[in-house]
């Protein structure tokens, strides 16, 4: 049975960006789907990969836990993109633990389909290329920053950053559709909660940004955080 019900939805997946139609209705047969509720870890570090995973709704958080127990937050990723495919291209074990931050829609495949498509799909072998170049350019930006930005900077530099890679443009201003807690966006700044949640305070009463009930940033001032990353 195919995974989902209009084979384009899958050609607006980074993944599987302009492929020819025979692939992506190859694919559409291949690919398996699943639903997580919040707060499921879907890979759990050093163990085998055997599956990759396309993010078709939802949020998820890739984290690395330290010897004293905190956590550091490599990545949080939202619709479209991919994880779970580095353990199975080095053929070690998981790189980090990913777990959902909402209720997510998750398409996945096994390592066999998974290699086999790279193999015969080479579009798709270009995209997952893209992809990576891209993981390295943010993470390029995150340690820029973690090495020259105070907190006020960094938090700016995160939203932006967020709102760049998947901002939606609303009347008022940028909505950013991603669960962002205080917790998790300090996990990826490298600052504690409390320092975060001054900073956001700050930013709200500047009305810069808002932030509703379900975490969900909307950035109303860009050019006044971009400002503030200098
Ligand atoms: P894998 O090592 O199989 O399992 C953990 C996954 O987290 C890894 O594959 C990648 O897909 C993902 N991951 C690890 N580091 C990053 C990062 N810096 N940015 C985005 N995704 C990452």
């Amino acid at each position: 049975m195919p995974v989902v019900a209009d084979a384009r939805v899958l050609t607006t997946l980074p993944l599987f960006q302009n492929l020819p139609d025979a692939q992506i209705q190859q694919l559409n047969a291949a690919l398996r789907r699943r639903q997580f509720l919040a707060g499921v870890d879907i890979i759990t570090a050093e163990q085998p990969g055997e599956v990759m995973y396309i993010i078709l709704s939802g949020t998820v958080k890739i984290y690395a836990e330290q010897a004293d127990g905190s956590s550091v937050i490599l990545a949080i990723l939202g619709a479209g993109e991919i994880f779970g495919e580095m353990s199975i291209l080095e053929n070690i074990g998981r790189s980090a633990t990913v777990v959902t931050l909402e209720e997510s829609t998750i398409l996945w495949m096994d390592r066999l389909t998974f290699e086999a498509s790279l193999r015969d799909i080479p579009g798709m072998s270009q995209n997952l290329v893209r992809i990576f170049s891209r993981r390295l350019r943010l993470a390029n930006a995150q340690i820029q920053a973690l090495a020259t930005l105070d907190v006020f900077g960094r938090v700016a530099r995160q939203i932006l950053a967020f709102a760049h890679e998947y901002g939606q443009q609303q009347p008022n201003g940028v909505l950013i559709p991603l669960r962002l807690t205080q917790s998790d966006l300090a996990g990826m700044v490298g600052a504690s909660r409390v320092r975060v949640n001054q900073v956001l305070v700050f930013y709200k009463q500047q009305s810069y940004i808002s932030v509703d009930q379900d975490a969900r940033i909307t950035v109303f001032n860009q050019a006044a955080l971009a400002a503030r990353c200098q």
